[in-house]
């Protein structure tokens, strides 16, 4: 008998600073009408001084386990996807962990920036199939902000904060049906931030780098893709198409070429912009509720790296 990986719990978080487009305009040369135009996004919302990611991510995480109904101990793993740890080591999971009291499950966090949730799902999934772990808390978190150049209009209008958490456990029903995940270095320049710490310094440019353009006509390429590859795995036509919220055009292109109604597209962009890991589990925790048990739901994800990739799940 096949063991599949459920999503049992989900939960989601964001800061309470809300800063809407106007705001936003009082800062850099910008405006309303050019950011929702161009994106779809109306506010986003940024961390205090003293919230890292782990401290979004405690609140999200604990509504999870809650919707599950288990606790810390309950945990054989936690993978934490993000792109803005709280600290350069240890893992901002293990800083979660030790907040759960989940020890001494494993703890690690996942690097793939935009795609990271479905990166750690992906292997939260496949040590749950394997029968290596029964429960696992999925996290994608970000405090974006810190890596903005306020100086950069084209970059600092499109990111916002925030966290959401999954639940995924061991069930005879499905469950997670496919998985793709994938990169390709070479583009790393595209979408970057060329810094690191050495010898007590920072080296580099601290700040978000993009190419606009370049990261647009990829993301709806690799998310399309993608989507197609876990369409013909799992042999299931998609209910539901929860994509990364980087963009309202990105959105509206892929979920054309996949031939799915606005309907069943969500689109939460408006409210939160780009969150980076967390786009995706707060963009289920907006929609699951108009989800019912057997839909298909079909994520697809792009950034930097690149990395993209696409996961189905029969909900319930
Ligand atoms: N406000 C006002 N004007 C702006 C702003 C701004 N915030 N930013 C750029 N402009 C100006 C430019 O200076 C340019 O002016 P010019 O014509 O006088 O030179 C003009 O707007 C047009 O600039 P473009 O870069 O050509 O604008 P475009 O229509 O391509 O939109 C955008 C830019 C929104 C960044 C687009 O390329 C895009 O959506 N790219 C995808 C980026 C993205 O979503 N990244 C997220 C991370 S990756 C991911 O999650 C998949």
């Amino acid at each position: 008998m096949n063991t599949y990986a459920k999503i049992t719990g989900l939960g989601g978080h964001v800061p309470s600073r809300a800063v809407d487009n106007a705001t936003l305009s009082q800062w850099v040369d910008t405006s309303d009408q050019w950011i929702q135009t161009r994106t779809g996004i109306r506010q986003r919302h940024f961390a205090g001084e003293t919230e890292l990611a782990g401290t979004l991510a405690l609140p999200a995480a604990k509504q999870a386990m809650a919707q599950a109904g288990i606790e810390g101990a309950d945990l054989d793993m936690i993978v934490f996807a993000t792109t803005t740890p709280d600290r350069v080591y240890p893992a901002t999971a293990c800083l979660l962990q030790a907040e759960l009291n989940a020890a001494p499950c494993a703890a690690f966090d996942v690097q793939a920036v935009c795609s990271g949730f479905l990166y750690a799902l992906g292997i939260g999934e496949a040590m749950v199939a394997a029968g290596r772990a029964k429960t696992v808390l999925i996290v994608g978190a970000e405090v974006f902000s810190s890596t903005l150049d306020w100086k950069d209009r084209a970059t600092c209008v499109l990111f916002g904060d925030g966290a959401g958490a999954a639940i995924l456990q061991a069930d005879s029903s499905p469950g997670v049906m496919a998985v793709r995940l994938y990169a390709d270095g070479r583009y790393a320049d595209n979408l970057t931030v060329n810094a690191r710490i050495r010898n007590g310094e920072l080296q580099g440019d601290p700040y978000t780098r993009m190419d606009g353009g370049t990261v647009f006509r990829f993301a709806v390429e690799k998310m399309v893709e993608s989507a197609q590859d876990v369409i013909a795995k799992s042999g299931s036509a998609p209910d539901w198409l929860v994509l990364h919220q980087a963009n309202s055009r990105i959105i509206e292109a892929v979920r054309k070429r996949l031939k799915m109604s606005a309907e069943r597209c969500v689109n939460c962009v408006a409210d939160y912009a780009n969150t980076s890991a967390a786009s995706i589990p707060l963009a289920l925790c907006a929609s699951s509720s108009r989800f019912s048990a057997g839909d298909n739901v079909l994520m697809a994800a792009a950034g930097g790296g690149f990395t993209w990739g696409a996961v189905m799940v029969e909900w319930g």
